[in-house]
């Protein structure tokens, strides 16, 4: 650094002066401002600069940025079966978890997308799991319900993780069912998973790595899992 191209506050001795290294240093922007036909700024106050300039040297070299990745399509979620514990007519609720419950508590939020990245405002999202106890209950509504997303697509749901199970043989990795749809979207049925389920997702043949969650420890609550919803035009 080329202490004599230094713009900056004339700085003061510790009697309140400035020094005579102080003017000149300050002198010195004076000129290289002059140098560059900027001279009328060189008589007017010379304001503190957060940064210090160095006008000697040589001009960085210009480097050439991609441009920031924008969404502008993206596939549709992956559809999976819906199985055979889904049950029509769910309560409005974003609160799965019973009283007392001895689950692992979890949130889970995302957004509802078009295919072109838009967000879907007031679009159905529909979710149902099994508790603690690996069970479904399709009598009270446990552990299912649904929501209408926000102005942005989002959605967000307090639960417990789910616990995986086996039917007919048929081995099943945690999961979430979800049904999603827009109004001008074609419905989605799927089923989100954990990231964790390693060693299950090996054995259920309807996993999808596609439909892995993104899941998250908080320091102020418990695990956020995220996950975005894309759904085709109707
Ligand atoms: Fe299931």
């Amino acid at each position: 650094m080329k202490e004599g191209a230094r713009i900056s506050a004339i700085p003061t001795r510790d009697d309140g002066r400035p020094t005579r290294r102080d003017v000149l240093t300050a002198g010195l922007g004076g000129l290289g401002l002059a140098a560059l036909g900027l001279g009328g700024l060189a008589s007017k106050q010379i304001v503190p600069q957060p940064l210090v300039h160095d006008l000697a040297a040589p001009a960085p070299p210009v480097i050439a940025l991609a441009p920031t990745p924008a969404c502008v399509d993206q596939p549709a979620t992956d559809p999976t079966e819906e199985g055979p514990f889904y049950a029509p007519n769910t309560p409005l609720k974003t609160d799965f978890r019973r009283p007392g419950h001895r689950g692992r508590e979890l949130v889970l939020r995302g957004r509802v997308l078009d295919v072109r990245c838009r967000p879907i405002p007031g679009a159905v999202i529909d979710l149902w799991q099994t508790d603690e106890d690996a069970l479904y209950d399709n009598i009270d509504y446990g552990y299912r319900g649904h929501q209408l997303t926000g102005p942005g697509g989002e959605f967000e749901v307090s639960t417990v993780f789910p616990k995986g199970y086996s039917i007919l043989g048929l081995v099943r990795s945690p999961h979430i069912h979800a049904k999603v749809q827009g109004a001008k979207t074609k419905l989605l049925t799927t089923q989100i998973f954990f990231p964790e389920d390693a060693e299950s997702h090996a054995r259920d043949p309807r996993f999808n790595p596609r439909l892995v969650v993104d899941l998250r420890q908080s320091a102020s609550g418990p695990p956020v899992a995220t996950f975005d919803f894309v759904l085709e035009d109707a």
